[in-house]
């Protein structure tokens, strides 16, 4: 059961797909405002038609959110139509699945760009109104992966590690202004994430379980409740993450197990 969150003001990027859209849905069923934010309007707007369902009011916004100014007019017509913006979450993400060596120069700037600079467009943006209003909460979503990096998938480890340096810095900085900071670390998720991966595509084949969005949607909307400041969705996400601090040799081979077995389900396919 997800908490009560009436007139609450909420911006999520990414909310057209995956983990995003699920947590749109959760902040709508506790009767939260949202501004829903992703570059695919269509989406959006169907998104806006099913959660008339529930109390409180939807915006939805489409556009890039490696588009500083875009962030910056989000930002402005959220305080246009509700006059406040309670909580902010950086949820918009990409992947690749690559060789660093053989990353396009373009590939390795969109996805940097989504990561990490949308990241920080939308938080420069929203921080100006959380301070004046004497408070706010800002949710990243970062991944298991930012802990450990994987082979294959090296530029989007550095990305989410960057997310955590990065909250971790802010919420030193913001703790003055009651500003809250949360880092959610999810593990393997069902969604479009394999879809829209730069390089190859398609699911990881490793056996390895995921859990649902509606899961981790769950998790971040409680982490609004409690004020959390580091989210883990399974136990098995946080023993990867510590176990990794306190056994790095015995990670190493859990790592390479992992990824041998995903290249030669990928051949096999
Ligand atoms: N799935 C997993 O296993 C997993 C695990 C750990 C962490 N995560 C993280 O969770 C977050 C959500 O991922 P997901 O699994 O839900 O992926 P997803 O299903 O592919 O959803 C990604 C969302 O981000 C939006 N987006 C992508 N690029 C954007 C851009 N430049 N500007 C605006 N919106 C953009 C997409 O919408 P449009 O295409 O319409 O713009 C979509 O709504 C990401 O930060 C991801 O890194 C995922």
């Amino acid at each position: 059961m997800n908490p009560t969150l009436t007139d609450k003001v909420i911006l999520i990027t990414g909310a057209s797909a995956g983990i995003g859209r699920a947590t749109a849905v959760a902040l709508a069923q506790s009767e939260a405002n949202v501004v829903l934010i992703a570059r695919r309007q269509e989406r959006l707007d169907m998104l806006v038609d099913e959660l008339a369902a529930y109390p409180g009011q939807r915006l939805a916004l489409a556009g890039d959110v490696g588009d500083e100014a875009f962030a910056q007019m989000a930002v402005a017509q959220t305080l246009t139509t509700f006059g406040r913006l309670d909580v902010l979450i950086n949820n918009a993400g990409l992947g690749h699945r690559s060789h660093l060596t053989d990353m396009p120069a373009t590939d390795m700037r969109r996805l940097w760009d989504t990561n990490v600079m949308g990241l920080l467009h939308f938080t420069q943006a929203a921080i100006p109104t959380m301070k004046q209003q004497g408070g706010g909460h800002i949710i990243n979503i970062s991944s298991i992966i930012s802990q450990r990096p994987l082979p294959h998938m090296g530029l989007y480890c550095a990305s989410k590690t960057a997310v955590n340096f990065i909250s971790r810095a802010l919420r030193m900085e913001l703790r003055p202004y009651h500003i809250r900071v949360t880092v959610v670390y999810p593990g393997r998720t069902q969604s479009e994430f394999g879809n829209a991966l730069l390089g190859e595509k398609g699911a990881n084949p490793t056996r390895l379980a995921r859990v649902s969005a509606d899961r981790v949607a769950h998790a971040i909307v409680k982490a609004i409740a409690t004020g959390k400041i580091e989210v883990y969705i399974t136990w098995t996400d946080w023993l990867f993450t510590h176990g990794n601090r306190l056994f790095p040799r015995g990670t190493d081979w859990l790592v390479e197990r992992i990824a041998a077995q995903r290249t030669a389900r990928h051949r096999a396919n």
